[in-house]
Protein backbone atom coordinates (compact mmCIF):
# COMPACT_ATOMS: atom_id res chain seq x y z
CA UNK A 1 0.00 0.00 0.00
CA UNK A 2 2.63 2.37 0.96
CA UNK A 3 4.66 1.19 -2.12
CA UNK A 4 1.53 1.90 -3.99
CA UNK A 5 1.08 5.38 -2.74
CA UNK A 6 4.71 6.55 -3.65
CA UNK A 7 3.73 5.74 -6.87
CA UNK A 8 0.95 7.62 -7.18
CA UNK A 9 3.17 10.58 -6.08
CA UNK A 10 5.67 9.88 -8.46
CA UNK A 11 2.84 10.11 -11.09
CA UNK A 12 1.87 13.23 -9.62
CA UNK A 13 5.23 14.84 -10.22
CA UNK A 14 5.78 13.32 -14.04
CA UNK A 15 2.32 15.36 -14.39
CA UNK A 16 2.99 18.34 -12.89
CA UNK A 17 6.63 18.13 -14.77
CA UNK A 18 4.34 17.78 -18.15
CA UNK A 19 2.09 20.59 -17.37
CA UNK A 20 5.28 22.62 -16.49
CA UNK A 21 7.05 21.95 -19.98
CA UNK A 22 3.62 22.28 -22.19
CA UNK A 23 1.75 25.05 -20.60
CA UNK A 24 4.76 27.21 -18.97
CA UNK A 25 7.18 27.30 -21.82
CA UNK A 26 4.99 28.35 -24.54
CA UNK A 27 3.94 31.19 -21.75
CA UNK A 28 7.08 32.25 -21.51
CA UNK A 29 8.10 31.88 -24.82
CA UNK A 30 4.94 34.37 -26.12
CA UNK A 31 5.28 36.61 -23.19
CA UNK A 32 5.62 40.32 -24.36
CA UNK A 33 8.85 41.23 -24.21
CA UNK A 34 9.22 44.49 -21.25
CA UNK A 35 11.98 46.53 -23.62
CA UNK A 36 11.40 47.00 -27.27
CA UNK A 37 13.88 48.68 -29.33
CA UNK A 38 14.98 50.18 -32.74
CA UNK A 39 18.42 49.93 -33.98
CA UNK A 40 19.24 51.83 -36.66
CA UNK A 41 22.19 51.39 -38.95
CA UNK A 42 22.62 53.53 -42.64
CA UNK A 43 23.88 50.29 -45.29
CA UNK A 44 22.61 47.59 -47.04
CA UNK A 45 21.75 43.79 -45.38
CA UNK A 46 24.78 42.35 -46.77
CA UNK A 47 26.89 44.61 -45.04
CA UNK A 48 29.31 43.80 -42.16
CA UNK A 49 27.09 45.97 -39.87
CA UNK A 50 24.38 44.14 -40.50
CA UNK A 51 26.12 40.81 -39.46
CA UNK A 52 27.55 42.62 -36.77
CA UNK A 53 23.55 43.89 -35.41
CA UNK A 54 21.74 40.95 -36.08
CA UNK A 55 25.01 39.80 -33.84
CA UNK A 56 23.97 41.81 -31.20
CA UNK A 57 20.31 41.02 -31.15
CA UNK A 58 20.58 37.88 -30.93
CA UNK A 59 22.93 38.02 -28.18
CA UNK A 60 20.48 40.45 -26.04
CA UNK A 61 17.45 38.22 -26.85
CA UNK A 62 18.81 35.12 -25.74
CA UNK A 63 20.61 36.35 -23.00
CA UNK A 64 18.10 38.82 -21.45
CA UNK A 65 15.12 35.37 -22.15
CA UNK A 66 13.45 37.86 -24.56
CA UNK A 67 12.51 40.14 -22.15
CA UNK A 68 14.72 42.74 -24.22
CA UNK A 69 13.39 42.85 -27.98
CA UNK A 70 15.75 44.54 -30.80
CA UNK A 71 14.18 45.28 -34.24
CA UNK A 72 17.04 46.20 -36.83
CA UNK A 73 16.31 48.78 -39.23
CA UNK A 74 19.36 48.88 -42.36
CA UNK A 75 19.52 51.78 -45.42
CA UNK A 76 18.69 54.79 -43.58
CA UNK A 77 15.19 54.07 -42.58
CA UNK A 78 15.62 55.95 -39.45
CA UNK A 79 17.48 58.60 -40.74
CA UNK A 80 19.02 59.72 -43.77
CA UNK A 81 22.69 58.81 -42.77
CA UNK A 82 24.79 58.44 -40.25
CA UNK A 83 24.57 61.72 -38.21
CA UNK A 84 20.85 61.70 -38.93
CA UNK A 85 21.25 58.60 -36.69
CA UNK A 86 23.32 59.51 -34.28
CA UNK A 87 21.16 62.88 -33.70
CA UNK A 88 18.30 60.61 -33.01
CA UNK A 89 19.80 58.81 -30.56
CA UNK A 90 19.74 62.20 -28.65
CA UNK A 91 16.33 62.93 -29.22
CA UNK A 92 15.08 59.10 -28.88
CA UNK A 93 14.13 57.89 -32.16
CA UNK A 94 16.77 55.48 -32.35
CA UNK A 95 17.74 53.79 -29.79
CA UNK A 96 20.40 51.79 -31.23
CA UNK A 97 23.43 53.20 -33.56
CA UNK A 98 25.64 50.61 -35.62
CA UNK A 99 27.92 52.75 -37.62
CA UNK A 100 30.99 54.44 -38.30
CA UNK A 101 32.56 57.39 -36.07
CA UNK A 102 32.82 59.36 -39.56
CA UNK A 103 30.09 62.39 -38.23
CA UNK A 104 31.24 61.86 -34.34
CA UNK A 105 33.77 64.84 -34.47
CA UNK A 106 30.60 67.12 -34.68
CA UNK A 107 29.39 65.98 -31.39
CA UNK A 108 32.66 65.28 -29.46
CA UNK A 109 35.20 66.84 -31.28
CA UNK A 110 37.89 64.38 -29.74
CA UNK A 111 36.48 61.56 -31.83
CA UNK A 112 38.53 63.42 -34.52
CA UNK A 113 41.63 61.70 -33.39
CA UNK A 114 40.79 58.95 -35.10
CA UNK A 115 40.65 60.61 -38.58
CA UNK A 116 43.61 62.24 -39.29
CA UNK A 117 44.93 60.60 -42.86
CA UNK A 118 47.38 57.54 -43.35
CA UNK A 119 46.96 57.54 -39.35
CA UNK A 120 46.99 53.60 -38.87
CA UNK A 121 49.51 51.49 -40.21
CA UNK A 122 47.25 48.45 -40.32
CA UNK A 123 44.63 46.74 -37.95
CA UNK A 124 47.09 45.44 -35.36
CA UNK A 125 47.88 49.15 -34.56
CA UNK A 126 44.11 50.25 -34.42
CA UNK A 127 43.58 47.47 -31.96
CA UNK A 128 46.04 48.34 -29.87
CA UNK A 129 44.76 51.67 -29.75
CA UNK A 130 40.80 51.11 -29.73
CA UNK A 131 40.94 48.18 -27.43
CA UNK A 132 43.36 50.21 -25.59
CA UNK A 133 43.27 53.07 -22.79
CA UNK A 134 42.38 55.65 -25.51
CA UNK A 135 40.02 53.97 -27.32
CA UNK A 136 37.85 53.65 -24.23
CA UNK A 137 38.49 56.68 -23.28
CA UNK A 138 36.93 58.25 -26.10
CA UNK A 139 34.03 55.94 -26.10
CA UNK A 140 33.56 56.93 -22.67
CA UNK A 141 33.18 60.74 -23.72
CA UNK A 142 29.71 59.64 -25.40
CA UNK A 143 27.98 59.53 -21.54
CA UNK A 144 27.80 63.13 -21.71
CA UNK A 145 26.55 63.73 -25.07
CA UNK A 146 23.56 61.53 -24.11
CA UNK A 147 25.14 58.27 -25.51
CA UNK A 148 26.22 55.20 -24.00
CA UNK A 149 29.48 53.71 -26.36
CA UNK A 150 29.26 49.99 -26.09
CA UNK A 151 31.78 48.55 -28.39
CA UNK A 152 33.99 48.66 -31.44
CA UNK A 153 33.29 47.46 -34.56
CA UNK A 154 35.08 48.43 -37.50
CA UNK A 155 34.16 49.91 -40.92
CA UNK A 156 37.56 48.98 -42.53
CA UNK A 157 40.29 51.18 -44.61
CA UNK A 158 38.78 54.55 -46.81
CA UNK A 159 39.29 54.22 -50.56
CA UNK A 160 38.41 56.38 -53.36
CA UNK A 161 36.33 55.87 -55.99
CA UNK A 162 35.30 58.01 -59.23
CA UNK A 163 33.93 58.06 -62.74
CA UNK A 164 36.70 59.93 -64.55
CA UNK A 165 40.01 58.74 -64.97
CA UNK A 166 42.08 56.44 -63.22
CA UNK A 167 44.59 57.43 -60.37
CA UNK A 168 48.13 57.31 -60.57
CA UNK A 169 49.34 60.01 -58.08
CA UNK A 170 48.44 63.03 -56.68
CA UNK A 171 47.96 65.14 -60.06
CA UNK A 172 45.16 62.40 -61.06
CA UNK A 173 43.45 63.53 -57.64
CA UNK A 174 43.58 67.43 -58.81
CA UNK A 175 40.05 68.92 -59.61
CA UNK A 176 37.75 65.81 -58.84
CA UNK A 177 34.88 66.60 -57.27
CA UNK A 178 34.48 63.78 -54.09
CA UNK A 179 31.88 63.21 -51.71
CA UNK A 180 33.25 62.98 -48.33
CA UNK A 181 31.76 62.74 -44.82
CA UNK A 182 30.63 65.30 -42.55
CA UNK A 183 33.66 65.50 -40.86
CA UNK A 184 35.96 68.43 -41.17
CA UNK A 185 39.32 66.63 -40.84
CA UNK A 186 38.33 64.54 -43.85
CA UNK A 187 37.52 67.20 -45.75
CA UNK A 188 40.86 69.20 -45.12
CA UNK A 189 42.47 66.00 -46.29
CA UNK A 190 41.06 66.45 -49.25
CA UNK A 191 41.42 69.87 -49.93
CA UNK A 192 45.18 69.13 -49.52
CA UNK A 193 45.09 67.16 -52.11
CA UNK A 194 43.31 69.72 -54.90
CA UNK A 195 40.02 68.14 -55.05
CA UNK A 196 36.58 69.48 -53.90
CA UNK A 197 34.90 67.90 -50.75
CA UNK A 198 31.29 67.64 -51.13
CA UNK A 199 29.65 66.42 -47.52
CA UNK A 200 26.72 64.52 -48.36
CA UNK A 201 24.30 62.32 -46.56
CA UNK A 202 25.40 58.63 -47.52
CA UNK A 203 21.35 58.01 -48.61
CA UNK A 204 21.90 60.78 -51.33
CA UNK A 205 25.30 59.65 -52.73
CA UNK A 206 24.67 57.01 -55.31
CA UNK A 207 22.11 59.45 -56.98
CA UNK A 208 24.19 61.87 -56.94
CA UNK A 209 26.91 59.63 -58.83
CA UNK A 210 24.65 58.03 -60.98
CA UNK A 211 23.73 61.97 -61.91
CA UNK A 212 27.02 63.01 -62.22
CA UNK A 213 27.12 65.81 -59.51
CA UNK A 214 29.69 64.56 -57.93
CA UNK A 215 32.52 62.62 -59.54
CA UNK A 216 33.19 60.10 -56.82
CA UNK A 217 33.37 59.17 -53.44
CA UNK A 218 35.66 57.03 -50.71
CA UNK A 219 34.39 54.41 -48.68
CA UNK A 220 36.03 50.86 -47.57
CA UNK A 221 35.67 47.88 -49.92
CA UNK A 222 33.02 46.16 -48.15
CA UNK A 223 30.38 49.49 -48.14
CA UNK A 224 31.64 49.91 -51.92
CA UNK A 225 30.67 46.40 -52.91
CA UNK A 226 27.47 46.16 -50.94
CA UNK A 227 26.64 49.22 -52.47
CA UNK A 228 27.06 48.35 -56.06
CA UNK A 229 29.22 51.56 -56.55
CA UNK A 230 30.67 49.37 -59.39
CA UNK A 231 27.16 50.38 -61.29
CA UNK A 232 28.12 54.04 -61.10
CA UNK A 233 31.80 54.54 -60.76
CA UNK A 234 34.37 52.80 -62.74
CA UNK A 235 37.66 52.98 -61.00
CA UNK A 236 38.61 52.33 -57.52
CA UNK A 237 42.35 53.38 -56.14
CA UNK A 238 43.47 51.62 -53.06
CA UNK A 239 44.48 54.54 -50.68
CA UNK A 240 43.33 53.47 -47.69
CA UNK A 241 43.97 56.50 -46.44
CA UNK A 242 41.66 56.77 -43.69
CA UNK A 243 40.32 53.79 -41.07
CA UNK A 244 37.09 54.44 -40.28
CA UNK A 245 36.02 52.78 -36.97
CA UNK A 246 32.72 51.53 -36.06
CA UNK A 247 30.77 51.53 -33.05
CA UNK A 248 27.69 49.88 -31.43
CA UNK A 249 26.19 53.55 -29.35
CA UNK A 250 22.55 53.27 -27.29
CA UNK A 251 21.09 56.24 -26.68
CA UNK A 252 21.74 56.72 -22.66
CA UNK A 253 17.96 57.43 -21.65
CA UNK A 254 17.55 53.90 -23.22
CA UNK A 255 20.57 52.74 -21.51
CA UNK A 256 19.45 54.03 -18.43
CA UNK A 257 16.01 52.59 -18.23
CA UNK A 258 17.39 49.19 -17.92
CA UNK A 259 17.62 47.18 -15.29
CA UNK A 260 21.68 46.49 -13.92
CA UNK A 261 22.12 43.32 -14.97
CA UNK A 262 20.28 43.74 -18.11
CA UNK A 263 23.11 46.88 -18.89
CA UNK A 264 25.46 44.12 -18.27
CA UNK A 265 24.05 42.14 -20.56
CA UNK A 266 24.52 44.80 -23.81
CA UNK A 267 28.42 45.50 -22.56
CA UNK A 268 28.92 42.09 -23.13
CA UNK A 269 26.88 41.12 -26.18
CA UNK A 270 28.36 44.43 -27.76
CA UNK A 271 31.89 42.98 -27.39
CA UNK A 272 30.76 39.72 -28.64
CA UNK A 273 29.22 41.46 -31.65
CA UNK A 274 31.96 43.70 -32.50
CA UNK A 275 34.30 40.80 -32.90
CA UNK A 276 32.41 38.52 -35.11
CA UNK A 277 31.87 42.10 -36.92
CA UNK A 278 35.33 43.01 -37.19
CA UNK A 279 36.13 39.43 -38.58
CA UNK A 280 33.01 39.83 -41.19
CA UNK A 281 34.25 42.70 -42.07
CA UNK A 282 37.85 42.43 -42.58
CA UNK A 283 37.05 38.99 -44.50
CA UNK A 284 34.89 41.02 -47.15
CA UNK A 285 37.84 43.90 -47.46
CA UNK A 286 40.29 41.03 -49.06
CA UNK A 287 37.44 39.13 -50.64
CA UNK A 288 35.58 42.08 -52.20
CA UNK A 289 38.45 43.53 -54.55
CA UNK A 290 38.26 40.19 -56.60
CA UNK A 291 34.38 40.69 -57.24
CA UNK A 292 34.72 44.34 -58.15
CA UNK A 293 36.73 43.63 -60.39
CA UNK A 294 34.42 41.31 -62.15
CA UNK A 295 31.77 43.93 -61.57
CA UNK A 296 33.85 45.66 -63.96
CA UNK A 297 35.92 48.01 -61.77
CA UNK A 298 39.19 49.04 -62.56
CA UNK A 299 41.44 48.97 -59.45
CA UNK A 300 44.92 50.33 -58.67
CA UNK A 301 47.23 50.65 -56.09
CA UNK A 302 49.38 53.91 -56.84
CA UNK A 303 52.81 55.11 -54.91
CA UNK A 304 51.03 56.33 -51.28
CA UNK A 305 54.11 58.45 -50.13
CA UNK A 306 53.30 61.39 -51.90
CA UNK A 307 49.70 61.63 -50.63
CA UNK A 308 50.94 61.03 -47.27
CA UNK A 309 53.39 63.67 -48.03
CA UNK A 310 50.73 66.39 -49.38
CA UNK A 311 48.59 65.52 -46.36
CA UNK A 312 51.01 66.13 -43.51
CA UNK A 313 49.64 69.83 -43.04
CA UNK A 314 46.23 68.59 -42.12
CA UNK A 315 48.27 67.35 -38.50
CA UNK A 316 49.05 70.88 -37.89
CA UNK A 317 46.00 72.37 -38.98
CA UNK A 318 43.73 70.52 -36.17
CA UNK A 319 46.95 70.34 -33.46
CA UNK A 320 45.14 73.40 -31.78
CA UNK A 321 41.90 72.30 -32.06
CA UNK A 322 42.04 69.14 -30.14
CA UNK A 323 44.41 71.35 -27.09
CA UNK A 324 45.54 69.00 -24.68
CA UNK A 325 44.20 65.91 -26.15
CA UNK A 326 46.65 66.60 -28.79
CA UNK A 327 48.93 64.29 -26.78
CA UNK A 328 46.55 61.70 -27.46
CA UNK A 329 47.49 61.95 -31.23
CA UNK A 330 51.27 61.57 -30.51
CA UNK A 331 50.42 58.46 -28.33
CA UNK A 332 48.60 57.00 -31.55
CA UNK A 333 51.55 57.56 -33.53
CA UNK A 334 54.05 55.90 -31.35
CA UNK A 335 51.85 52.88 -30.99
CA UNK A 336 52.25 52.07 -34.41
CA UNK A 337 56.03 52.12 -34.19
CA UNK A 338 55.67 49.42 -31.65
O1 LIG B 1 30.59 57.16 -46.03
C1 LIG B 1 29.82 57.01 -45.08
O2 LIG B 1 28.92 57.82 -44.79
C2 LIG B 1 30.03 55.79 -44.19
O3 LIG B 1 31.26 55.21 -44.42
C3 LIG B 1 28.90 54.74 -44.37
C4 LIG B 1 28.79 54.28 -45.80
C5 LIG B 1 27.56 55.29 -43.93
C6 LIG B 1 29.24 53.51 -43.51
O4 LIG B 1 29.59 53.83 -42.21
Amino acid sequence: MKHCTRRVRSLKVVLLAFVALFCCVPFVADAAPKFSLKLGHAVAEENAYHYGALKFKERVEAKTNGDVHIDVFPNNQLGTGERDLLEGLQLGTVDIYVGSTGPMGGFEKRFLLFDFPFLFKDKKHVYSVLDGEIGQHILSLLDAKGMRGLAWMENGFRNLTNAKRVINGVSDVKGLKIRTMENKVHMAMWRNLGVDPTPMAWSEVFTALQQGTIDGQENPIPVIYTSKLYEVQKHLTLTRHVFSPAMIVVAKAAFDSLPEEYRKIFEEAAQEAALYERSVCDKMENDFIDDLKENGMEVTTPDLAPFQEACKSVYEEFRGELGEDAKLLDQIIAAGKE
